[in-house]
């Protein structure tokens, strides 16, 4: 059977990025597929985190994943610390993951930057919970941004490790889903980053809960350069590549036909039809999430269901696993 699993982590701001290159691509796999779709709150405490935001950062999450079309009556979503099984199997999972594998990610070593040694061992192992957070559902695909390509590398050799050591085809291997014309949305001020929530400059991103004229106005300062027309042409041009992109994946229409149609414009006018098209695609989900969190009830609700339906499916994985692992199961 096949079964999707992805995260997002509650650390401040949700952004277009996670939007187009993640939440919105799995809206229509609801239908091919059993989702389960988790706010990885354990991975948000790998840099330091204050203790009532994370919690208000879960609920908004949860509150991005409904207004953007996850059905939690057909999808499983869930807090991550509220189930065990996530911890558990990353600890036994680490125990089969060579040093060497988890100093390859280029993740930890941008994070930890040039102060590894004052990094946290939970910053380190992050890839490792990551693959724990999969494999603990046997979830077979993975629809991520581009940037998390790696990570799901890793988990594809844990799962093979794990698998060569017991003697079993038990771990199916994880194929990451990387799909669309944003898998890689860049920051608005630097076409050479990507987008991300921990940018200090709120305006190298378009958040999910920013209003009308801030989008508009992000839009129109957005970094872009002094050669004539619109042209594709990430390499000197990344800007304009990135602003390509969006309004690719936002109109549903190819990079192609986004520079057939704005070729002969200036910035100004790309930039002014750009804000229009994700003012009218964002406004709904803005204001529905903005609804969704005036009663943390219905959400909590939402997350303590899902929670119970998650760790049934993970509970009985355990303990195969544990009996596997020679583990005495009572
Ligand atoms: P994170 O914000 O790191 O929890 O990421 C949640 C999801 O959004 C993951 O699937 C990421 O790959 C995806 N994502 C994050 N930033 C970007 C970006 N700038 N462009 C495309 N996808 C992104
Ligand atoms: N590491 C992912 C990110 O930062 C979030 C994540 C955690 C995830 N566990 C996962 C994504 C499992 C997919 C599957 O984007």
């Amino acid at each position: 059977m096949n079964r999707i699993f992805s995260g997002v982590q509650p650390t401040g701001n949700l952004h277009l990025g996670n939007y187009l290159g993640a939440i919105r691509n799995w809206v229509d796999m609801q239908n091919s597929f059993k989702c389960i779709f988790c706010v990885v709150d354990l991975h948000a405490i790998t840099i330091p985190q204050k203790p009532e935001e994370l919690l208000q950062a879960t609920r908004e999450v949860t509150a991005a994943y409904i207004a953007c079309g996850i059905d939690p009556k057909t999808s499983i979503i869930f807090p991550q610390s509220s189930v065990s099984v996530h911890s558990e199997l990353a600890w036994i999972l680490g125990c089969h993951t060579p040093l060497g594998w988890l100093n390859r990610m280029t993740q930890f070593k941008e994070k930890s930057g040039k102060h590894a040694d004052k990094s946290s061992l939970g910053l380190y192992g992050y890839p490792v919970l990551m693959a724990a957070d999969i494999l603990g559902y046997k979830a077979t695909h993975v629809p991520v941004g581009e940037d998390q390509k790696q990570h799901l590398e890793l988990a594809r050799d844990i799962a093979g490790a794990f698998n060569r050591f017991y003697g079993s085809e038990y771990f199916p291997l994880p194929e990451p889903l990387i799909q669309g014309a944003a898998t890689r949305i860049m920051s608005l001020r630097d076409g050479t980053k990507k987008m991300s929530k921990s940018d200090e400059s709120d305006y190298s991103r378009i958040n999910l809960t920013d209003n009308a004229e801030t989008i508009e106005l992000k839009f129109r300062k957005a970094k872009s350069d002094a050669l004539p027309g619109i042209t594709y042409d990430p390499e000197h041009r990344p800007e304009a590549a990135n602003l390509i992109n969006i309004y690719a994946a936002l109109a549903g229409i190819s990079r192609d036909q986004v520079v057939e149609k704005f070729g002969n414009n200036n910035f100004s006018d790309f930039k002014k039809a750009l804000a229009e098209l994700a003012i009218l695609q964002l406004s709904p989900i803005t204001a529905y999430m903005r609804d969704l969190l005036r009663d943390t009830s219905y959400i909590d609700s939402v997350l303590k269901d899902g929670a119970e339906k998650a760790d049934a499916i993970a509970a009985r994985h355990m303990r195969e696993i544990k009996e596997m692992v020679g583990f005495l199961t009572l």
